[in-house]
């Protein structure tokens, strides 16, 4: 069993993540800025560190030996936390995991990141921001698994996956309960190591995917 710090554990998929990582036995940190959002969560297994992602949080690894990045700057923020949660962020945990010897590093990026020059919309900074997070992990030495949903829905998961995007744009969506589930699925799993996979709604069976 390992034990993984979520930082972003307050939000839909981070909380799911902390639900799902608890039941499969994992002990968990939960990194939350506020600790309310997460006051239903109990467990033995759980821990809550307050933090801040804009100020120094390396405190949080602290007897951990996997980290789960899925904080994300949000639709209703500007620019400005763009530039400083899902890159500046980013590139910081995997700073102080390289610090602390961590073995297992995942990141939530986002369809699109691979490559932001092929993409025509207001988005582009923000895949800019999510690429160069995962250029900074991927060259970082540390041994990573790089999830990239596509747009994210609340309808209960299915586990019904695919890692190729869809042509047509409007089914490159998936459940946030199943990327919740593929960060399970990828903890602790030498098949997903140095990996990146797109996850988009389909009709392969995830665990067969990650596992
Ligand atoms: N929306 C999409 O369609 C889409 C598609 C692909 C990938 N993604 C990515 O998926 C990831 C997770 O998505 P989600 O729906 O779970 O997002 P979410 O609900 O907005 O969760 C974001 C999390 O980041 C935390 N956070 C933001 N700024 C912080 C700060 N300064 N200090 C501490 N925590 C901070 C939030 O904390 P609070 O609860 O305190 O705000 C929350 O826990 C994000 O990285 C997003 O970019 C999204």
């Amino acid at each position: 069993m390992s034990s993984v710090l979520v930082i972003g554990a307050s939000g839909q998929i981070g909380k799911q993540a902390v639900q799902k990582l608890l039941t499969a036995g994992h002990a968990v940190t939960a990194l939350v800025r506020d600790k309310s959002k997460i006051d239903d969560l109990n467990d033995d297994n759980l821990s809550v560190f307050e933090g801040d992602l804009e100020s120094d949080f390396s405190a949080a690894l602290k007897g951990c030996d996997t980290v789960v990045f899925s904080a994300g700057s949000g639709a209703s923020t500007g620019p400005d936390k763009t530039l400083l949660i899902d890159l500046w962020a980013a590139r910081n945990a995997v700073e102080y995991s390289k610090a602390a010897g961590i073995s297992q590093f995942i990141m939530v990026s986002s369809v699109g990141s691979d490559d932001p020059d092929a993409i025509d919309s207001p988005l582009k900074p923000y895949l800019v921001a999510k690429h160069m997070a995962d250029e900074h992990l991927k060259q970082s030495g540390l041994t990573y698994t790089i999830l990239r949903p596509g747009s994210l829905t609340d309808e209960p998961g299915t586990e019904q996956v695919q890692e190729l995007m869809p042509g047509d744009k409007e089914a490159r969506k998936i459940p946030r309960e199943d990327v919740a589930t593929a960060i399970v699925y990828s903890v602790d799993n030498p098949k997903a190591h140095q990996r990146i996979y797109g996850l988009f709604k389909g009709d392969q069976p995830l665990k067969s995917v990650i596992q």
